[in-house]
C-alpha cells in the first residue's frame, strides 16, 4: 500500500505551488527562477521593513520606484510589512541572494551589502506594467554570480568623457551586476588624471592640437585641428570612486607603462630615451617612443602610482604594458646600460625588469599588479595578474603558472569592433564582435582543470575610443552587447541565446531606452547567408524573430509607395550571365522595428565570376576563412577598416587556387584586391601569376608585380580555367610591427573584366 504521507505531501505541492513554465525576465538570469500562479500588484503606497539595509541602498530602491513605477515605499518598523528584507547568516556562494514574492507579500533575503543591490536590481526588472496595473509574477528567486571580475573597460584618453558620462556608464553597469570598472587614465593621446606633483601632466599631457579624421589606415591623412583635451581632479576622481562604491563597483585605474606614454613624454621628454620634445599626438596607433627604463623613469612611476593609490582602494592596479615597441632601448645607452648592470638577456627582459620594479612598488603597499598579457614576454613579476586580450593563450600560460588571469580576448571581448555586417555601421575600429558571439564567449578555457580555472577571476569588455567620440556612440558600441557579457558572467545557468535574444527585445531594450540609451538595433537584423546557385549567387536575409518582418519587392526603395507584403525571409539572386560587368549595387533590405524602418545596406559587385568554383590548393587561415568557398567569387568588396567576415586571410609565402569557369570565356584582364594594414601585419603580396588554360593541360603563364591594393592586368586569352599563384614578401621588413614573421595576405574579390 502506498504511504499516505506522501500522498498528502504530493497534494500539497499541487496545492500551494502550482509552478508556471516561464521565462525569467532579468538579465543576467538568476541562477534558479520558479514562477507561480498569481501576481503581487503595486499600490501607489508599499509598506515596506528597511531595517536590514544600508541607508544607499534604502535610497536607490526608493527612487528606482519612485522614478520608474510611480510607487512610494513607505517605511514601516511593523512586523508585517508587505515588502520586507531579510538577512541570511551564512550561505555557500559569495554574494547568494533570493527573492520570494507571493500574492500579498515579498520577501527579499541577502547575505550582504552588495547582493542586496543585485537583488533589488534584479526586482525591478521583475516588475511589469500592463495597462494601469503594475505588479510582479509571484515567483521564486535564489542567485549568485559565477565570476568575481566582471568588467567594463573605457578608455578615456582617446576620447574625454565627462565625471556625469561616467557615473551614467557606472550606474547602468551596475544595473546588469557588473563590478569592475576598467578606467583606462592614460594613453599616448592624453593624461587624463591629475598628478599633484607633476602638474605638468595634466597642463600639457591633457591636451592635442589635432586629432585624425576617419579611419587611421585612410590614406592621405587630414586631420581636425581643434585643440581636444580634458582631465579629472583628485577631487572628481573620489567623487567617482565614491559613486562607484555606492553601487557596488570597483575601479580599477589604469596607468600605462612603458609604452602608450606619449602623452607623458609630450610632457616630460626627460623620460624617454631621446630627450627630444614630442607632442601628444593625434593620431592613433603604436607609437616608438616609450619610457625609458632607467632609474629615473622608474621612480617618476612610482611617485605618479603614489598618488593613485591614494585616490583609489582598488586591490589590482592596471600598469598596461602592452605594444612596447624595443626599438629606443636597443639604441639607448641608458637602457643598455641598465641591461648589463643586472645581466639581463634582452629587451623583453628588461620590460619584464621595469613591470617588477613596480610590482615591488605596489606589493609593499598591499595592492597587486594586473597589465595585459605582454608582460609575460621576459618573464613575468612574481605577484602579477595577467588580462588576456591577444586571445586566450596568454592567459592560459599564466594560469599554468600560477598567476590570476582575466580574460578579456578581441575575438569575443573588444567592444569597438563592427557588431553587424550592414554597410550603414557607424566607422569602428575593425574586427567584428556580434551580440551572439559575445553570448557564446567561455571565459575558462577548455584544457584547463579544475584547480587551474579557479585562477580565472573573470572576464571583461574593452571599450577603446578611438573611433567612440561621444557617449551616444559609447551607449551604441556598449549597448545591448554588455547584456549578452553579463550572461556570461554572471549566470550559472545561462539561458539559450534564443531565449536571451527573446528577453532583450521584449523588455531590456525598452528599459534601455527608458534610461535614454542610444542602443544599437543589430539584434533585429535578419541573418544574411550567400549560397551558391546554378547561375550565380543567392543572398538570403532570413529572421525568426516576430518583432519585424521584411518588406518584399521594395529592394532600393525606389517606390515607396509600392505595395507592402510581409515575409520573414527575402532572397536576391545574381546571376553571372545576365549581369553588366564590374556594376556596383546597392542592396537596401528595408525592415520594420516598432514603427520605424530601418534600412539596412549591402554594397555588392555584379561580375563574371560569381558563384564560380574554386579550388584552394593552399588552404586559409582558420580564423580568417569566412564562407571560403564564395568569399572570393560572392559579390561583396571588404571594407576598410577591415571586418573579418569579408576577407580571406592567408598566413603563407605562397598562395594557389584555381577557378572553373564552367565553359570556354573570353577574358581581357584579371582582377584582384588585396587588404593592406602593416599595423595588423597585412601586408600587400609582391608578385602574381596566373595561368590559363581550356583543357587544363596546356597552360599561358602571365606574371605581374603588385604595388597597389586594387589591381587589373590585362591577359586577353580564351580559357575554361584559371589558377592563381600569388607571392608575398618573405619577412615583415626591418622596423615595420612583427618584422621578421611572415605577413599576412588578404583577399576580398577576384573578378575579370573588370
Ligand atoms: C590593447 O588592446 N592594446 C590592450
Ligand atoms: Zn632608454
Amino acid at each position: 500500500m502506498k504511504n499516505p504521507k506522501i500522498i498528502l505531501l504530493i497534494l500539497l505541492i499541487c496545492v500551494f505551488s502550482k509552478e508556471i513554465i516561464a521565462q525569467c525576465p532579468i538579465i543576467p538570469a538568476p541562477s534558479s527562477y520558479s514562477q507561480y500562479k498569481g501576481k503581487f500588484l503595486f499600490s501607489i503606497f508599499v509598506e515596506t521593513n528597511f531595517a536590514q539595509i544600508p541607508e544607499n541602498l534604502k535610497k536607490y530602491f526608493d527612487k528606482e520606484m519612485l522614478q520608474q513605477f510611480h510607487t512610494d515605499l513607505l517605511e514601516i518598523e511593523s512586523d508585517k510589512p508587505i515588502l520586507s528584507f531579510l538577512k541570511i547568516e551564512s550561505a555557500i556562494h559569495k554574494d547568494y541572494y533570493e527573492i520570494d514574492v507571493k500574492s500579498n507579500c515579498i520577501q527579499i533575503s541577502c547575505t550582504s551589502d552588495a547582493s542586496c543591490f543585485y537583488a533589488i536590481n534584479s526586482f525591478l526588472q521583475l516588475i511589469e506594467k500592463k495597462g494601469t496595473e503594475t505588479y510582479v509574477q509571484n515567483c521564486k528567486i535564489t542567485d549568485y554570480p559565477k565570476f568575481e571580475w566582471r568588467g567594463l573597460h573605457l578608455d578615456v584618453s582617446r576620447h574625454f568623457f565627462t565625471v556625469d558620462e561616467v557615473k551614467k556608464y557606472i550606474d547602468l553597469m551596475a544595473f546588469y551586476k557588473f563590478n569592475t570598472f576598467h578606467w583606462h587614465l592614460t594613453d599616448d593621446q592624453g593624461w587624463r588624471i591629475e598628478i599633484k606633483k607633476y602638474p605638468k601632466l595634466t597642463d600639457i599631457g591633457a591636451w592635442r592640437d589635432s586629432t585624425v579624421n576617419a579611419h587611421y589606415t585612410t590614406n592621405p591623412r587630414t586631420y581636425n585641428t581643434d585643440i581636444y583635451g580634458g582631465f579629472y581632479t583628485q577631487e572628481q576622481v573620489k567623487e567617482v570612486v565614491k559613486y562607484a562604491e555606492s553601487k557596488y563597483v570597483n575601479i580599477v585605474p589604469e596607468i600605462e607603462m612603458p609604452g602608450h606614454a606619449r602623452a607623458a613624454l609630450a610632457a616630460y621628454p626627460e623620460f624617454s630615451c631621446t630627450g627630444i620634445q614630442q607632442n601628444v599626438p593625434g593620431l592613433w596607433g603604436v607609437f616608438d617612443d616609450i619610457y625609458c627604463s632607467k632609474k629615473e623613469t622608474i621612480d617618476f612611476n612610482i611617485d605618479i602610482l603614489s598618488e593613485v593609490l591614494e585616490l583609489f582602494p582598488s586591490k589590482f592596479i592596471h600598469v598596461g604594458g602592452d605594444e612596447a615597441p624595443k626599438d629606443r632601448w636597443k639604441k639607448c645607452n641608458n637602457c643598455q646600460k641598465v641591461i648589463l648592470e643586472n645581466n639581463l638577456n634582452d629587451e623583453h627582459e628588461l620590460q619584464s625588469y621595469f613591470i617588477k620594479k613596480i610590482d615591488a612598488f605596489l606589493t609593499s603597499k598591499g595592492r597587486k599588479l594586473i597589465g595585459w598579457d605582454e608582460i609575460l614576454e621576459g618573464g613575468l613579476s612574481p605577484n602579477a595578474a595577467v588580462m588576456s586580450w591577444r586571445g586566450t593563450q596568454g592567459g592560459i600560460e599564466a594560469v599554468k603558472q600560477g598567476h590570476a588571469v582575466v580574460m578579456s580576448p578581441g575575438s569575443h571581448c573588444y567592444f569597438d569592433h563592427y557588431q553587424s555586417k550592414n554597410s550603414g555601421e557607424p566607422i569602428a575600429f575593425g574586427g567584428f564582435t556580434s551580440l551572439e558571439k559575445i553570448y557564446s564567449f567561455e571565459p575558462i578555457p577548455e584544457d584547463l582543470s579544475l584547480q587551474e580555472s579557479k585562477l580565472i577571476l573573470g572576464a571583461q569588455a574593452n571599450l577603446w575610443t578611438e573611433y567612440i567620440p561621444n557617449m551616444k556612440q559609447l551607449e551604441y558600441m556598449t549597448f545591448p552587447r554588455a547584456l549578452a557579457l553579463s550572461q556570461v558572467l554572471w549566470s550559472v545557468s545561462k539561458p539559450s541565446y534564443k531565449e536571451f535574444q527573446e528577453t532583450l527585445i521584449k523588455k531590456h531594450l525598452f528599459i534601455l531606452k527608458q534610461k535614454d540609451v542610444n542602443y544599437s538595433k543589430a539584434v533585429f537584423y535578419p541573418e544574411m547567408t550567400i549560397s551558391k546557385t546554378k547561375k550565380g549567387i543567392q543572398y538570403q536575409f532570413k529572421s525568426d524573430l516576430k518583432e519585424y518582418q521584411f518588406i518584399e519587392n521594395n529592394i532600393n526603395q525606389q517606390d515607396s509607395n509600392s505595395k507592402i507584403s510581409f515575409h520573414k525571409e527575402i532572397k536576391v539572386n545574381l546571376d553571372r550571365q545576365k549581369i553588366p560587368n564590374g556594376e556596383t549595387a546597392a542592396l537596401v533590405v528595408p525592415f520594420y522595428l516598432g514603427l520605424e524602418l530601418n534600412p539596412i545596406y549591402l554594397n555588392y559587385k555584379l561580375h563574371q565570376l560569381l558563384g564560380l568554383p574554386i579550388k584552394y590548393i593552399t588552404q586559409p587561415n582558420e580564423r580568417y576563412s569566412n564562407n571560403k568557398e564564395l568569399c572570393l567569387v560572392d559579390g561583396i568588396l571588404g571594407k576598410t577598416p577591415w571586418n573579418s567576415s569579408e576577407w580571406l586571410g592567408f598566413d603563407t609565402t605562397e598562395i594557389n587556387f584555381e577557378v572553373n569557369l564552367l565553359k570556354e570565356t573570353e577574358i581581357k584582364n584579371v582582377y584582384l584586391s588585396f587588404l593592406e594594414d602593416v599595423s595588423s601585419w597585412i601586408h600587400l603580396p609582391e608578385k602574381i601569376i596566373i595561368s590559363t588554360s581550356t583543357d587544363q593541360k596546356k597552360w599561358d603563364e602571365f606574371s605581374f608585380d603588385v604595388t597597389k591594393n586594387k589591381n587589373s592586368y590585362q591577359i586577353n586569352k580564351n580559357a575554361t580555367y584559371i589558377r592563381y599563384k600569388i607571392v608575398s614578401k618573405m619577412i615583415i621588413p626591418l622596423n615595420f610591427p612583427g618584422e621578421g614573421n611572415i605577413p599576412w595576405t588578404f583577399m576580398d574579390e577576384i573578378m575579370i573584366n573588370y
